[in-house]
């Protein structure tokens, strides 16, 4: 409970421009930013040269046509809540041919982009000829019953593996594109390419957006990815007691620590009710510049075996520049996502200074 996530606003920003290099970007902010606050984040991005934005949710996508009416809003998910994407003037993805057979009669007017399945799968039609018959019928239409087609995309996979299986999920998402171009078909916006495909390629020909998550948190897309990545964010709470232990002694549930030797163990005021991760709590934290193992986490405590340079009410961190969540990443803990994404923003405090 006594956790607290802060944020270098300044530092935020500067890492969203040095990512983007002014190249058009779809900033990534599903799950509450990569649980950096929606607003927040919103109004950095914006302020970092940001026109566009990406979530999986109507509710957050209603919420940043909120904080701003310019912006394009691309809706990630298959919605059918379309009074709603009119009224709030969003894009929205097109992700397959049974939804355009079910939905075509809703869509009149509004923005949508072709989603091509591809290695990933998730969403999506499965070919080129699948979306020219969409195309095809969208002629036959009426102009006032016919969408805007506003966007073709795909999601990549595989970008941050090193196996081949990268390259063969860019070259056949390639030659989509190059079917559109061939065929003169005019779309807006083109758009594919998360962190590690674009620190891996730089922006494609023929697209416009970048679609970047990871990296304008601060995070790398892969271990060694070239570049600068400044992690703005940091994770603390408070030693709340020190509980002297002789060789020997148990503490927690089941004995989840039992001391090796004299010692001591400092009671910190968060847990994985805050939403740290078991698999996090195996490495280290640091209090005041050094680094304590981490011996046992509960709903809402972590237990860390100290010296006598520890005392009641310092400074824990779980992450901070020493300790970045994609060098735990590396360490095999979790995506940087997967460890942002856990926390709990209903309890934590956000402090942005
Ligand atoms: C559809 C889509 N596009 C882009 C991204 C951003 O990816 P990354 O965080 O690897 O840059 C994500 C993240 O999961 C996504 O789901």
């Amino acid at each position: 409970m006594g956790g607290t996530f802060s944020i270098n606003q300044k530092e935020f920003i500067n890492q969203a421009q040095n990512i983007t290099k002014n190249i058009p970007t779809i900033a990534v902010v599903k799950n509450n930013a990569y649980n950096h606050g929606l607003e927040f984040s919103v109004k950095c991005f914006i302020e970092a040269g940001i026109k566009a934005f990406g979530t999986t949710n109507i509710a957050e996508a209603v919420k940043i046509r909120e904080i701003n009416q310019e912006v394009r809003i691309f809706l990630m998910n298959p919605t059918a809540e379309f009074d709603a994407v009119r009224q709030y003037q969003l894009d929205i993805t097109l992700p397959s041919l049974e939804y355009y057979k079910k939905y075509q009669q809703s869509l009149n007017g509004i923005n949508v982009h072709l989603e091509y399945a591809g290695l990933f799968n998730r969403s999506g039609f499965n070919s080129a000829e699948e979306m020219l018959e969409v195309l095809h019928h969208e002629k036959k239409l009426d102009e006032t019953e016919r969408f805007n087609l506003t966007g073709l995309w795909t999601h990549f996979g595989y970008a941050d593996e090193f196996d081949g299986v990268y390259e063969e999920e860019r070259e056949g998402w390639l030659s989509i594109v190059e079917t559109f171009q061939k065929r003169d078909i005019r779309i807006p916006v083109i758009h594919a390419q998360n962190t590690a495909s674009f620190v891996r390629d730089g922006l494609f020909d023929g697209h416009t957006h970048l679609r970047l998550g990871v990296g304008l948190y601060g995070g790398t897309p892969y271990e060694e990815a070239p570049g600068t990545y400044n992690q703005s964010i940091s994770l603390s709470a408070p030693v709340i007691q020190i509980r002297p232990l002789s060789k020997g002694m148990p503490c927690g549930y089941s004995a989840a620590f039992v001391a090796k030797k004299d010692t001591k163990a400092a009671v910190v005021d968060i847990g994985y009710g805050d939403g740290i991760m078991r698999s996090r709590a195996s490495y280290e934290c640091e209090i005041n510049g050094k680094m304590y193992p981490i011996r046992a986490l509960m709903m809402s405590h972590m237990l860390v075996e100290v010296d006598d340079c520890v005392s009641t009410a310092d400074t824990v961190y779980i992450y901070n520049k020493n300790l970045r969540v994609d060098d735990f990443r590396n360490r095999g803990i979790g995506a940087v996502s997967e460890q942002l994404g856990a926390l709990n923003f209903q309890t934590l405090k956000q402090e942005v200074y």
